[in-house]
């Protein structure tokens, strides 16, 4: 896929079928992320990627769903619940600038995960201390977002924001997803 339409598919995915992601996705998304930029080069991340069964079950109930949506409509149900999660973990003491380093790696997971077919869900609703426990991450480094990941089950379309309406996400009735994207020109200052 060109880099463009792979960027502009690169949707939130709420519902997957259960194949489960395979593993060497996983490895190329995390050691793309790895390579990534980052402020004064000093690599402040890690990740857990989280791909046993069991494990995977145990964050289920860990990470919370679309806030636009009624939960029996954005929160995957038995059956439709991603296959696979990444957490990423800043360390402890890093400069101020490891957050967009934190962006910048999502990011490339996403992106490295969707050129396999595989899509995701960023996540930063979620529960911070039992995740800490269920994966032993270390008290003095934080937990900084997770990412879903499995094949999705749902399309999703961006349509332009239309004036004065919600930024708010919506569905269709197969609760396939719309999301409101600003205009270029309302966004883009050439100077
Ligand atoms: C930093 C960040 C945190 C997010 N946290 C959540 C979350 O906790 N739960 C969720 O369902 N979606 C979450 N999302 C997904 C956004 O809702 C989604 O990106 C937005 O609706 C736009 O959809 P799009 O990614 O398809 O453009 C998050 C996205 C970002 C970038």
């Amino acid at each position: 896929m060109e880099l463009s339409e792979l960027i502009k598919t690169c949707r939130t995915f709420r519902r997957f079928t259960q194949e489960p992601v395979p593993q060497e996705v996983i490895r190329e998304a995390l050691d793309n992320a790895r390579l990534g930029s980052s402020g004064a080069n000093l690599q402040p991340l890690y990740y857990y990627a989280v791909t046993k069964q069991e494990t995977v079950r145990a964050m289920q109930p860990l990470v919370k769903w679309a806030k636009a949506l009624p939960p029996e409509l954005g929160t995957p149900k038995e059956g439709e619940q991603p296959t696979a999660f990444i957490v990423i973990v800043k360390k402890a003491n890093a400069i101020a600038f490891a957050d967009v380093d934190v962006g910048i790696a999502v990011h490339t997971i996403a992106l490295s995960a969707w050129s396999h077919g595989i899509g995701s869900c960023i996540m930063g609703a979620i529960n911070i201390p039992k995740i800490r426990e269920l994966l032993s991450v270390p008290e003095e480094d934080q937990i900084r977002l997770v990412v879903a990941l499995g094949r999705p089950a749902h399309t999703s379309t961006l349509v332009p924001l239309e004036e004065g309406r919600s930024t708010d996400y919506y569905l269709d009735e197969d609760r396939n997803y719309y999301v409101p994207k600003r205009a270029f020109e309302d966004v883009v200052h050439f100077a």
